[in-house]
């Protein structure tokens, strides 16, 4: 099987590298290395094209594929350049799957929770988003598009939309302040600083662990279905409740300090993921709690 990962120089991307190739897929990365964790590529045998997604000379040069993975984007949420963020996530997303259905290709691509905004939790994939920043609305419009398409055409190869909510896990460092929050409150704690939150600890998000990212675009490249899916763990947890596992699991035990937050604006206070699609259409469930996540995380790969 060969298989083309966009974006996979990055965080999720190179997780799903690293996972086909352990069953025996050909990887190809396609990655314009902005925004990348390259040091997660040192042992993945995948051909390495360093290119942009807006370039439409690209695509005339790939080879016959049987799946593409989109996880290149811009994901800085909170980047100021609009037009960037629309192009690469919008223009960028309909160039990658114009390709895959003029060629007949599976196309996997990754959306977000972003798109659902201050929207009413448990977040179902039916109803209305109300998108809080421009990459949210970048990610919406792609989902949009997708539904068009689905209403006017038949016979398209089989396109899985994964709405992913906060991931967290190995290969994430060159994110910097996008990287996830647990990331960020272990650099902290790490340095024997205490923990630094928004007031008072208690933002409510479905935080999932890249393992189980990873076991859902698997199973999405085994399914015949179309679908538009959330990808979390149907459970909202609390900042306060990863600082515990983190004093826990680093043997620590730091006090919390809280600051307004700068952000209110935009930010999402609580995101919960309603999983019963994501269960119905691939039959899969996530199998970390916040606990074995943030366990498996520090013991296996931050030490
Ligand atoms: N990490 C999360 O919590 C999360 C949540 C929801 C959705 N997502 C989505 O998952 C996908 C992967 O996110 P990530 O966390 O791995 O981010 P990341 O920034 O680590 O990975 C994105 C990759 O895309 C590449 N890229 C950016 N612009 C490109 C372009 N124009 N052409 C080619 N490559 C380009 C970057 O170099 C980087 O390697 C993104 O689509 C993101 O929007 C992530």
């Amino acid at each position: 099987m060969k298989v083309l990962v966009t974006g996979g120089a990055g965080f999720i991307g190179s997780n799903i590298v690293k996972a086909l190739e352990a069953k025996g897929a050909k990887v190809i990365v396609l990655d314009n290395f902005s925004h990348s964790g390259y040091k997660n590529l040192f042992d993945v045998k995948a051909e390495i094209i360093c290119a942009d997604i807006l370039d439409e000379s690209i695509y005339k040069k790939l080879p016959k594929l049987d799946a593409v993975f989109h996880e290149a984007a811009i994901t800085d949420t909170i980047l100021k350049d609009d037009t960037k963020m629309m192009e690469v996530n919008f223009n960028g997303f309909k160039n990658v799957l114009n390709f895959c259905v003029k060629n007949n290709i599976k196309f996997v691509y990754a959306s977000s929770a972003g798109v659902y905004g201050e929207g009413p939790s448990p977040m179902k994939e039916g109803q209305k988003c109300i998108p809080h920043n421009i990459y949210g609305y970048s990610k919406y419009l792609g989902d949009c598009f997708v539904r068009e398409l689905w209403k006017n055409n038949k016979n398209l190869p089989s396109i899985i939309g994964l709405r992913y909510f906060n991931v967290y896990g190995p290969g994430e460092s060159h994110k910097g302040s996008s990287a996830s929050i647990t990331y960020q409150l272990y650099l902290q704690m790490k340095k024997k600083l205490n923990p630094r939150v928004f007031n008072y600890g208690e933002q409510k998000r479905d935080f999932i662990y890249v393992k189980d990212i990873v076991n859902v675009n698997l199973e999405a490249l085994n399914s015949k279905e179309s679908a538009i899916l959330n990808v979390g763990t149907g459970k909202a947890r609390s900042f306060n409740d990863i600082i515990f596992i983190l004093n826990k699991e680093m043997k620590s035990n730091l006090k919390t300090e809280y600051f307004d937050n700068p952000y209110k604006d935009t930010y999402q206070n609580f995101t919960e993921s309603d999983t019963t699609l994501l269960n119905k259409i691939l039959k899969v469930k996530a199998d970390f709690s916040l606990e074995k996540g943030i366990g498996d995380y520090i013991n296996n790969y931050l030490g």
